[in-house]
């Protein structure tokens, strides 16, 4: 079985994604330092594919412990990599911190795939590098804009330490910007795990839901959009897990000649703030203790993708809507609080 490594696959859509390399019949081997995660999602990734995928604890920025892995493994497939601190307020509060995990971690990891041959790459970028469009839908085309947070950088610059080291070697790459990633897969097994008080809308509005929040805010109403809150492209985890499977099987077919390519991952609509919560109050029957807050620093207005390119050319299509989502999301809560998935 071909083997491919996903660093970072204990955390939110590294899970999911496992979970969708396993069903194409490819073997995962996890890399994680679990500083955002439990190491008992690995065994629920077992539960659900009836597999459990091969786990170890590395930090990519351990560079000894990287190159030990390789040598251990150096029959790999491609490597997807998710591993990287996520929070965008964090990242405004202690940059050097992001710029260390993100950049450095990526560095040892194309540095052993260089001198192991390992021949692909899909890399988990964000719509975020295209701040604000002046064009929506946007389209990869679209201009990357300066980074409103380290953060965001962290997703440009890495993109680009891509481009130029596929462009100078052997590697193949593609860079997914994904546009909001919510929801939990089907079974209830996994799903997001914030720590603390969630930055995110829908883990704040599960949240809120089961009482282990007393109030949502809805940052700003005063946007200029049809409700007066910011619209965004959600799109569900597991769907976003699969188009990474598609990415990696490209980059071993004759389809991508590009040593790099980009694409959006995303439904292709987007919602508001008011709609999302709405949709979540149908689908729960819970209705949301919520208040309107002033808006919150550096979010963009609106924003949804074009995802005609990975339609195309991916051959991928987000299948789940956003009452999917809603309802995914709120069982993943449930189960939390009930403590479901670890019985
Ligand atoms: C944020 C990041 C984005 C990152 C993504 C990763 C910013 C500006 N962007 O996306 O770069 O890739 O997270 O998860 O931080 N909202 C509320 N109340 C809340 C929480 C959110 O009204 O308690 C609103 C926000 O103002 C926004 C929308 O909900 O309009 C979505 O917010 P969020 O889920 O945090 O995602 P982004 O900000 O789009």
């Amino acid at each position: 079985m071909k083997k491919i490594l996903v660093t970072g696959g204990t955390g939110y859509i590294g899970s999911h994604t496992v979970v969708e390399i396993q069903k194409s019949g490819f073997e995962p081997l996890i890399i994680d330092n679990l500083s955002n995660s439990d190491p008992g999602v690995v065994d629920l990734i077992g539960r659900i594919t009836g597999q459990r995928p091969l786990f170890e604890q590395i930090d990519l920025c351990d560079l000894p412990a990287m190159q030990d892995f390789f040598k251990r493994h150096h029959d790999l497939e491609g490597v997807i990599h998710f591993a990287a601190h996520k929070s965008v307020g964090e990242s405004v509060k202690h940059p050097l911190k992001y710029y260390h995990n993100n950049l450095g971690g990526l560095f040892h990891l194309l540095q052993c795939m260089l001198t192991h041959k390992t021949a692909r790459i899909v890399f988990s970028s964000s719509c975020t590098v295209y701040g604000q469009p002046d064009q929506l839908p946007v389209t990869e085309n679209a201009p990357v804009q300066q980074a409103e947070s380290p953060y965001g950088n962290t997703k440009r610059i890495s993109e680009e330490i891509i481009h130029d080291t596929a462009k100078a070697s052997h590697l193949k790459a593609i860079s997914l910007r994904y546009f909001n990633p919510i929801g939990a897969h089907e079974s209830g097994l996994i799903g997001e795990l914030p720590i603390g008080v969630p930055d995110n809308l829908i883990p704040f509005i599960t949240q809120t839901a089961i009482g282990k929040r007393e109030k949502l805010m809805v940052f700003g109403n005063d946007y200029n959009t049809p409700d007066g809150t910011c619209i965004r492209d959600y799109i569900h985890v597991s769907d976003l897990a699969r188009a990474h499977v598609v990415a990696l099987q490209r980059m071993t077919g004759e389809d991508s000649k590009q040593s790099h390519e980009i694409f959006n991952l995303g439904t292709g609509r987007g919602y508001s703030v008011l709609e999302a919560i709405r949709t979540f109050e149908q689908v729960s029957g819970v209705e949301l203790n919520r208040e309107f807050a002033g808006r919150r620093p550096g979010d963009i207005e609106q924003v949804w993708a074009d995802t005609t390119l990975a339609n195309l050319k991916l051959g991928w299509k987000a299948e789940k809507g956003l009452e999917e989502m809603m309802a995914s999301a709120w069982k993943w809560e449930q189960n939390l609080a009930t403590g479901i998935m670890n019985k």
